[in-house]
């Protein structure tokens, strides 16, 4: 049976326009999460504070946490690799963070410049202060079917790693299909494994739409019970250490197919669309 409510993580601001060749300006990025907030999203990830030198897009990501207008039943989440990111993002205000490791080791690698276990002993100081200042974690896991470098990706590395991750105090984790490679058999077959190690009212889905499988892998994530789904306003996205990771699912599109399935979602589709017309006209103006 299918859920009767789901909620929607909008990280079109952040994993979308990471992936874009140019960089947008503050005016644009305030104006996307705006608008995003103002349709009803209520978890937002409006940038990231990672070296600027790995992803210029996300240069600046203070301004924007600073530039948007706030709203109480917004969540404002940053990404952040490390401690120093961490603080960042707290200076910044941000109401929640996210930290991101990889099932793939080679993945790790070409992401962060370090292996999987050097991620997880990073996060340990943040979750700490995390706890300390009263911020919750989010906590990614990516190429859960697929890397890039390595081929397929094992079930119980999955799993493994969510529970540790889980076990270190993140609220959530969210399984990401980096690539966008994952079938909905494969999904399954993940998620079985994963909810073994960790309930799934913690868990999240993060797919991709590569192979354009990401609105039947929600589907059967939505049958495991999974209720949170990451998705991209328009579409944006991909990953900058994933070449030929197409964009992440629409977010619009996510509304449409839980429309469809009467699961509740308290998102104002209409809104929701304006927000995509938007960064659609900023991004043709730019090609
Ligand atoms: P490094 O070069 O190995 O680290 O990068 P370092 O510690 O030697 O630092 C190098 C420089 O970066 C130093 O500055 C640091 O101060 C600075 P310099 O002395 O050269 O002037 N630095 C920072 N600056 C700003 N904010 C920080 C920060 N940390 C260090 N937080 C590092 C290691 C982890 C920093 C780097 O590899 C990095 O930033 N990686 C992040 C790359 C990234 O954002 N990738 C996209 C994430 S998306 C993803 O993973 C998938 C996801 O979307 C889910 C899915 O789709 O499946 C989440
Ligand atoms: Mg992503």
């Amino acid at each position: 049976t299918l859920p009767s409510a789901a909620r929607i993580v909008e990280v079109g601001p952040r994993d979308g326009l990471q992936n874009e060749k140019r960089y947008f300006d503050i005016g644009v990025r305030t104006q996307l999460i705006n608008m995003l907030a103002d349709a009803g999203i209520s978890h937002i990830e409006a940038g990231s504070f990672v070296s600027p030198k790995w992803v210029p897009q996300m240069a600046n990501s203070d301004q924007v946490f600073t530039g948007i207008e706030r709203r109480s039943d917004t969540f404002y989440i940053a990404l952040v690799p490390n401690l120093q990111g961490f603080e960042l993002a707290v200076q910044a205000r941000a109401n929640e963070v996210a930290i991101f490791t990889s099932a793939s080791e080679a993945f790790a690698q070409k992401n962060t410049n370090c292996s999987i276990a050097e991620n997880l002993a990073r996060f340990s100081p943040i979750l700490t202060r995390a706890k300390q200042v009263s911020i919750p974690v989010r906590g990614y896991v990516s190429c859960i079917a697929g890397c890039p470098y390595e081929g397929d990706i094992e079930p119980e590395a999955v799993a493994n790693l969510a529970a540790k991750l889980i076990a270190m105090g993140c609220y959530e984790i969210s399984l990401g299909d980096t690539i966008g490679s994952a079938r909905p058999e494969q999904t399954a077959q993940i998620l079985k494994a994963v909810i073994q190690q960790v309930p799934v009212e913690k868990l999240a889905v993060h797919f991709h739409d590569t192979n354009g499988r990401a609105l039947d892998n929600i589907r059967t994530a939505l049958e495991f019970g999974v209720t949170v789904i990451d998705s991209a306003i328009a579409g944006l996205g991909g990953c900058p250490y994933a070449e030929g990771a197409s964009g992440n699912v629409a977010s619009e599109s996510v509304i449409a197919l839980l429309n469809e399935l009467n699961i509740e979602h308290g998102i104002d589709l209409t809104k929701l669309l304006k927000a995509s017309d938007f960064i659609q006209a900023a991004l043709s103006k730019t090609q």
